[in-house]
């Protein structure tokens, strides 16, 4: 099985848990926060008539909140998983295709924001993907990416795990099939970069205007727990207040790590890339 099938079947799979794993839930805060997000990555907020992609769009965290935010522009998701599209509907997402993130079903020169979360190290070629999406944006259109991982993120998910898992309620092994599919999350994680990868693939790719940098610690640990603990023990999981948790340690890093914490030590990579 190639990379590309491998994710298609992973995420399939993942639909069913991964809004409960990664504490996303669709509502008119969420949507609220999609599109603050992607305001604070451009620049300047999207403009009424605007068309937006959201490339790996899973269940719509962008594809459907976005568009409810803003009714006023047109957001298309597109995703591999006919399964995370299915969930992005049932989210609110209007318009959403089926297709690969390296070879988008648009015209040159159509598309006013291209983003991305957490998808570009699920592709086998993010420097295709990159200039893909290029080729698809307006000439004062931009790239906006978000939550992909930085090296450094696996050694602390790592060591995060090797604790968690020795604790009482966590410890003991997965059923085969569980193992199997936890397994298959680690292996669709195809890439981690650095700011300089990052940088290095988008100039590659064609962009003038690279504007990248690593933020997130506290929360990716609180993300990275609330997967694992679902995976291993639901029960328990439901017992924990994942999402506020996973807000405190946004609201930590903002005020602390990503101001104290070294850039080799943060975990994840946002940006903005214009032709
Ligand atoms: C980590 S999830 C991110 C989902 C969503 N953007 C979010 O932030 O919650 C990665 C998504 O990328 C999709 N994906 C993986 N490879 C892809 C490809 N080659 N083309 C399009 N989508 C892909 C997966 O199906 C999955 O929905």
């Amino acid at each position: 099985m190639d990379d590309v099938a491998l994710n298609k079947v992973f995420h399939d799979h993942e639909c069913a848990y991964y809004d409960e794993r990664f504490g996303i839930v669709h509502d008119e805060d969420s949507a609220a926060r999609a599109e603050a997000e992607v305001t604070a990555l451009l620049g300047a907020p999207l403009r009424p008539g605007d068309v937006v992609v959201d490339v790996g769009c899973g269940t719509g965290w962008f594809a459907a909140g976005l568009q409810r935010a803003r009714p006023d522009v047109t957001v298309v998701g597109l995703d591999l998983s006919a399964g995370m599209l299915g969930r992005a509907a049932a989210a609110g997402a209007r318009l959403l295709v089926q297709g690969d993130a390296t070879c988008l079903p648009f015209a040159d020169a159509s598309v006013d924001v291209v983003v991305g979360r957490g998808v570009l190290h699920h592709l086998p070629e993010p420097l295709a993907a990159l200039r893909e999406w290029r080729r698809v944006l307006r000439p004062d259109g931009a790239v906006v990416l978000s939550s992909e991982p930085t090296p450094v993120v696996e050694t602390h998910g790592g060591w995060l795990l090797s604790v968690l898992l020795r604790l009482p309620g966590l410890r003991g092994g997965l059923a085969p099939e569980d193992e199997f599919w936890e397994l298959a999350a680690m292996a669709a994680n195809l890439h981690t970069f650095t700011r300089t990868d990052l940088v290095r693939l988008a100039a590659a790719a064609g962009y003038a205007d690279i504007d990248v940098a690593a933020s997130g610690f506290a929360e990716t640990l609180a993300m990275t727990a609330s997967y694992a603990v679902h995976g291993h023990n639901p029960a328990l999981a439901g017992v924990v207040p994942w999402r506020r948790l996973t807000a405190a340690g946004a609201l930590a890093d903002r005020l602390a790590w990503d101001r104290a914490l070294p850039a080799r030590w943060r975990h994840t990579l946002t940006g903005r890339l214009r032709p």
